[in-house]
């Protein structure tokens, strides 16, 4: 795909597809990462005399002008962390959105009314991207956490437009890619969260890739049980043992060790500092949840890192939300961002709860890198094809 580099924007419309899809409540922003990393590319094309158009989902209004779903205080929150103005224009298309962008002074920037206020963006309407298009003069996709959506603004207008990856974007490829493309080995990835249901595709690809598969979370469950193991009352998906089997024997043929938790705490309810004893996995007691990894397995997790060369890191190791069940969760991330600052691991995690996990263990900033997409980043997971990557690809 083409990059920015080299390419003369002064005095041209760039219309630049960010994800500015943050949290929100009562109409003011919360955490502003999303908007933090789309910042500095947008500064670049600004300083190089762009006149900046930026676009972006917000929600899922789902083709209606759902008045919570206004972008009106991301624009505010974006003018904040830009230290500049941002004009705001009320659609993303015709008239009001043309009377905006044709205000704009080179190195301006404007911020358009969500693009799902329109049904024809998630539909990816040939005509709605053209009337989009005609608001640029060049494309630029810096949302690679929308790049699963094959939508008009992510997809469409590669094909309408001279079209480039923005700086997010790329970096955001380029650590993925070094992460699983054609990572150095060993490479171990770390899967865990509730359920193996929504994470089969993701498993079954990533054995293929990885040589260590650690599985941890509620999904360890359904895998050991699957080995014949007695998880009590642990969360497991029984209907899938079969499932797990066939995961185990994909690993073996692809020469690629799956690591189940050897030990964990063990509590009779799920509740924050519920009563809780270390139980080797063997001998979990009939009415007893496994809520986290134990220590010998937190050990055996931190010793593999130390000879691994790269790690891919999505979802929790155990109920990381309630204490103590998050001591296994922040352990690994700590021995893992460590490893990282030491310049002997590289380390890439995203998708969901995972970038919680990290911060609350504080080592987001550490790893080598933290995507803040969800959906996308379980999709690239899954080895799949990004509609808005490959359009870029063109
Ligand atoms: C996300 O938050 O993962 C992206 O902004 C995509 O949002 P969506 O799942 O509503 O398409």
């Amino acid at each position: 795909f083409n990059t920015l580099d080299g390419v003369n924007v002064a005095g041209k419309r760039v219309l630049l597809r960010a994800d500015l899809n943050v949290p929100m409540k009562d109409g003011v922003v919360g955490d502003t990462t999303r908007i933090d990393r789309t910042v500095p590319g947008l500064i670049e094309l600004a300083d190089a005399g762009a006149k900046l158009v930026v676009i972006t989902h917000f929600g899922r209004p789902k083709g209606a002008r759902v008045p919570e779903m206004s972008l009106k205080p991301v624009a505010e929150a974006l003018a904040k962390q830009l230290g500049r103005p941002v004009k705001f224009a009320d659609d993303c298309i015709g008239d009001t959105a043309a009377g905006v962008v044709n205000s704009l002074e080179n190195g301006e920037i404007a911020l358009l009314e969500n693009l799902r206020y329109h049904a024809e963006e998630e539909k990816n309407d040939p005509a709605f991207a053209a009337e989009l298009a005609k608001l640029g003069d060049i494309y630029v996709n810096d949302a690679f956490s929308c790049a699963h959506r094959a939508h008009a603004s992510t997809e469409g207008l590669a094909r309408a437009l001279p079209s480039y990856a923005g700086r997010l974007m790329q970096v955001e490829l380029e650590a993925l890619s070094e992460a699983l493309e054609a990572p150095k080995h060993p490479v171990m990835a770390i899967v865990g969260g509730a359920k193996i249901s929504t994470k089969l595709d993701l498993l079954g690809n990533l054995v293929a890739k990885v040589d260590q598969l650690v599985i941890g979370g509620g999904m360890a469950n359904t895998f050991l049980a699957a080995k014949g193991v007695n998880v009590g009352k642990s969360l497991c998906e029984h209907d899938l043992l079969e499932t797990a089997r066939e995961i185990f024997k994909k690993a073996e043929a692809a020469n690629c060790e799956i690591v189940l938790p050897v030990d964990g705490l063990v509590a009779k309810e799920f509740a924050a500092n519920a009563p809780h004893d270390v139980s080797d996995i063997n001998d979990v007691a009939d009415d007893g949840m496994i809520l986290d990894a134990g220590p010998k397995t937190i050990e055996d997790l931190n010793k593999r890192l130390e000879s691994c060369e790269t790690l891919v890191w999505n979802g929790p190791l155990g109920a990381f939300e309630i204490t103590p069940f998050d001591t296994a969760t922040v352990s690994v991330a700590q021995h893992a961002a460590k490893l990282t600052k030491e310049g002997k691991l590289l380390s890439v995690a995203g998708g969901g709860d995972t970038v919680a996990a990290l911060r609350h263990a504080n080592s987001d900033q550490a790893f080598s890198y933290v995507s803040t997409a969800g959906g996308a980043f379980l999709e690239w997971l899954e080895g799949k094809v990004l509609p808005g990557v490959a359009a870029l690809r063109g």
